[in-house]
């Protein structure tokens, strides 16, 4: 590792391994991975691990709709979203799964000390059975008609037709989602995590400033209204671990999912040989950040942090939260053909497109992020294609066609140049901060400059005049100079891009190999490096979406 190098862990959020990954998983675990990429080719040493989040009754009842047992379904939607993701480019460097012994015995141990430390307390509550599936049932899977504005078939405790909240045992003729019987109300023992115990701790780190504005408000409003304790057992029958001590208990899908962000690092290091202590234990200098949605705050705001403390773990760094995804405006729909799978957008598109997209979108706050498919198609063919890879490939012709492919022996724009390379300390702060839409903004506006260079110089018309043969080798070796400082500030978020340019440039796009112009530099031919989005394609993305 290089002196100054930072250690830094990353999460992104578990994917349900119970539904196929869509858009919005792909906006996290891209933004993500850019950051990852950003600070690997910065020299840092970052590592990037996930998991599928294996548990919980709807997993289980998914499994048995499918007709398999759990652990074969579970193992099923694994492989596929690791290929999903693997098709967006998004390198985790181990993804796990929560139904894992590195996992279980995390759970364990962490639950065993949070049960030391007096933080686990046993009472009994009630809630609604299901007497034929032998269920307890979670409001979601109670449905009835709402007791405000009569609408059938309403589940749970909010009516979709009026927008009136309840508590589902105010349905009107409630019924079990699962077998349409009747629910009964049925008492047993739950666990319960005082997170009230952690008052100073979580005021400690909600005003820390690591968290983002609306989020510490949001942490800071559940605190004011009072902590209240956290129900972490569910009842047998569920897919789950077993809590030691307590049978037919067992640990709530909610408690063991954040631990598996230990039990995957685990098997990381394990592999690599790294230093997971380092990683997990207080008071060392290494670095903690999980990406997630902004819909699940409160576990990882208030939830996480009590638990790692409680475990005598370290706190993360930071968590940062984005919006949720839209697509065209409004919420994603599959009668809309909005509702895009990973794998219908990879059947179709390119993954660098979005990636693209997403980067020119995203920004450190948690406004939602719109996938406007007409903006998609114009920016990408404007920016990616019109403007960046257009500079490759004006000036590499010239240079294949009269100069073997051979930049020329002096930088004749040396300030020019430098002045790309300077653009880079701004860059990289905006990447550092999340900013990335920022970052892609002045990306794209040096392309402009640099496109602008080339306009001035003309070398198509300098070309016709053998005179000023050296001219054309020097105007286009400019612009290949400029292009591999753009190449090299796009490379996190286009990597197969940055890759076929890697290729073509014979150097690499680290952006810690950014110094001094390539001069007298043999270059490889040059090969297309992305085509033009067809807006055809995306239509017919879109139908396949219905
Ligand atoms: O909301 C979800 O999709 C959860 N599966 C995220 C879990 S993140 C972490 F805590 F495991
Ligand atoms: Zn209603």
């Amino acid at each position: 590792m290089n002196a100054g190098a930072r250690k830094i862990l990353v999460t992104s959020a578990l994917p349900y391994a119970n539904s196929p990954l869509h858009l919005g998983h792909m906006l996290e675990q891209t933004q993500t991975d850019i950051w990852v990429r950003f600070q690997q080719s910065r020299g840092h040493h970052c590592r990037y691990v996930c998991a599928d989040d294996a548990h919980g009754t709807a997993i289980m009842l998914s499994a048995e709709a499918a007709g398999r047992t759990p652990e074969a379904h579970i193992a099923a939607i694994q492989a596929h979203h690791e290929r999903d993701s693997a098709g967006f480019l998004i390198q985790f460097d181990h993804y796990h799964s929560t139904h894992s012994e590195e996992n279980r015995r995390w759970s364990e141990t962490i639950f065993q000390r949070l049960e030391s430390g007096g933080h686990i307390h046993r009472r009994e509550i009630t809630q609604a059975f299901d007497p034929e599936k032998s269920l307890f049932l979670a409001d979601r899977f109670i449905k009835g008609i709402c007791p405000k504005c009569r609408a059938p078939d309403q589940y749970g405790d909010n009516c979709e037709a009026c927008g009136a909240t309840y508590s589902p045992s105010d349905l009107i003729d409630p019924v079990s989602a699962l077998s349409g019987a009747t629910p009964v109300n049925k008492a047993s023992d739950h666990l319960f995590f005082k997170l009230s115990n952690f008052e100073t701790l979580l005021t400690t780190w909600i005003n820390s400033g690591q968290l983002q504005a609306p989020i510490a408000n949001k942490l800071r409003e559940w605190l004011d209204s009072g902590l209240q304790d956290w129900d972490i057992s569910r009842d047998a029958p569920y897919f789950g671990f077993e809590i030691p001590g307590y049978p037919d208990k067992y640990f709530y899908v909610w408690l063991d999912a954040p631990i598996g962000y230990i039990a995957s690092h685990e098997v990381l290091c394990q592999q690599q040989g790294d230093d997971f202590d380092a990683y997990w234990l207080p008071g060392g200098d290494t670095e903690l950040y999980h990406f997630i949605g902004k819909d699940i705050v409160n576990f990882h705001g208030l939830f996480w942090p009590a638990m790692l403390d409680s475990a005598g773990l370290r706190q993360p760094t930071a968590v940062y939260a984005h919006g949720f995804l839209t697509v065209n405006g409004v919420k994603m729909s599959k009668s809309r053909g909005t509702f895009i799978l990973a794998e219908t957008y990879l059947a179709h598109l390119d993954p660098e497109y979005l990636r693209y997209y997403f980067a020119a979108k995203l920004s450190s706050g948690v406004d939602d992020i719109d996938l406007n498919l007409d903006d998609f198609v114009q920016r990408v063919n404007a920016d990616l294609i019109g403007k960046v890879v257009n500079i490759a490939s004006r000036c590499a012709g010239f240079l294949r066609k009269k100069f073997d492919n051979q930049l020329s022996a002096n930088c004749s724009e040396p300030e020019l140049v430098q002045s790309f390379i300077d653009a880079g300390d701004s860059i990289a702060a905006l990447y550092e901060a999340r900013e990335f839409n920022r970052a892609m903004r002045e990306v794209i506006a040096l392309a402009d400059r640099a496109n602008q260079y080339i306009d001035d110089k003309k070398p198509w018309v300098m070309a016709k005049d053998e005179a000023q043969a050296s001219a054309v080798q020097e105007v286009c070796s400019v612009g290949i100079n400029l292009f591999r400082v753009l190449a090299t500030y796009l490379k996190p978020v286009l990597p197969n891009m940055a890759q076929k340019s890697e290729a073509f440039l014979c150097t690499s796009l680290d952006w810690t190999a950014l110094e001094t112009p390539l001069v007298q530099h043999q270059l490889a031919p040059f090969e297309p490096l992305l085509q033009r989005v067809d807006a055809e394609v995306v239509a017919a993305m879109v139908d396949a979406s219905k």
